[in-house]
């Protein structure tokens, strides 16, 4: 049986990207199943296509079309493998929305990813930036990744110290046309101790006796409120979320620095310091400016915000502007959080 999906050429993806930037794409597919991915990867094999997997598309920026094959990943699917005790795994397909499963997990009292609550994008995506938010990542509960091997041609299930996690890091990253995510494994329980010690979401327990401890529904409740207060919903004002990486300085850079700008935040990562780089472009000036098209965000200035029919070139040029700014400034070279897809792919 030919499990080929439809396959449909010269496709527009402004509406399949979180910036809402214009970016054709040469031919696109959807998949639905393992099946379908092993026989599109073979017909874009035979015709030397270049493949961009497309999730949310809220971690990407196109600076044009893409002269290869988009496959948008939309395989769905949540179970639960091996409930022992008060410990469970979920297994999750890479299409499902993140999200709604960190709601389904937390709602059904399992503990582990409601820090990760309103994280936009899919399942699929979460473990290439190993996302993390309040004091939470990914690989904190992650297992294992189960993914196609585009070298191989395999399907191989990676085991979590094999994916190589760092902060906004991984293995994916840096072989990022090696690996497609198909399925994640993630070792959840109902009395593992809640994460709640991040400033804005102690702030919001603060009141609370320690006895009366909330459930993981209601902590990822707090921190969507949180959220929902300072970053802006990409529906409204289309973004990728952190543009930025915050840097982790040596701490002599960083006393050096804090000799110089004694306000500036920062937050101990073993023997090294963590500066919030929204920080660094706020005191540079940069929260809230805006041209006709892009713009910072003005309640959070690590995001680039597309105000009006911005390309992605318009977006970097901004994020250049404000990386040489704050470099000159503080010393400090920023690094870019969203992956750039090149126009020329081929
Ligand atoms: N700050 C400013 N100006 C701003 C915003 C923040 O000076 O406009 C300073 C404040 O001192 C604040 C500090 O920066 O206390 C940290 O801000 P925040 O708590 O908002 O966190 P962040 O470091 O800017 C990171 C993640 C977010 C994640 C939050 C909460 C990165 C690159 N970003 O932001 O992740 O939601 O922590 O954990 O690590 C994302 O990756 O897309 C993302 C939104």
């Amino acid at each position: 049986m030919n499990a080929l999906p439809e396959i449909r050429e010269n496709v527009a993806l402004d509406n399949l990207n979180t910036l809402r930037v214009p970016a054709r794409a040469r031919w696109f597919c959807e998949i639905t199943g393992q099946d379908e991915l092993l026989a599109v990867a073979d017909w874009a094999r035979t015709r030397r296509l270049c493949t961009l997997l497309l999730g949310g598309g809220s971690n990407l920026v196109f600076t044009g079309d893409f002269d290869g094959l988009v496959i948008a990943m939309a395989m769905r699917g949540r179970r639960w493998e091996s409930v022992s005790g008060d410990q469970a795994t979920l297994v999750l397909k890479a299409g499902e929305n993140w999200h709604e499963s960190v709601l389904y997990a937390a709602s059904s009292g399992f503990r582990g990813i409601e820090n990760l609550a309103l994280i936009p994008g899919t399942v699929g995506a979460a473990p290439i930036q190993n996302i993390g938010a309040y004091g939470v990542e990914l690989c904190d509960t992650l297992e294992s990744v189960t993914v196609y091997d585009a070298r191989t041609g395999d399907i191989r299930v990676l085991k979590a110290p094999g994916c190589c996690f760092g902060y906004r890091d991984s293995i994916f990253k840096h072989e990022s046309n090696r690996y497609i995510v198909l399925e994640l494994r993630l070792r959840l329980s109902r009395s593992r101790p809640l994460s709640l010690g991040y400033g804005e979401l102690a702030d919001y327990f603060s009141g609370r006796q320690e006895k009366d401890e909330p459930t993981p529904l209601e902590v990822a409740k707090a921190v969507m409120a949180i959220r929902r207060r300072k970053l802006p919903d990409p529906v409204q004002l289309p973004n990728a979320g952190s543009f930025f990486k915050n840097p982790v300085l040596g701490l002599s850079q960083w006393q050096h620095l804090k000799e110089q700008w004694p306000e500036m935040p920062g937050y101990p990562v073993g023997d090294r310091m963590k500066v919030p780089a929204a920080w660094l472009i706020d005191q540079s000036g940069w929260r809230g400016y805006r041209n006709e098209r892009v713009g910072v965000h003005n309640r959070q200035a690590l995001v680039l915000i597309n105000h009006s029919g911005g390309t992605g070139r318009d977006i970097l040029e901004l994020a250049e502007r404000i990386r040489k700014d704050v470099e000159q400034r503080y010393g400090i070279t920023l690094e870019r959080e969203p992956g750039i897809i090149e126009s020329d792919a081929r």
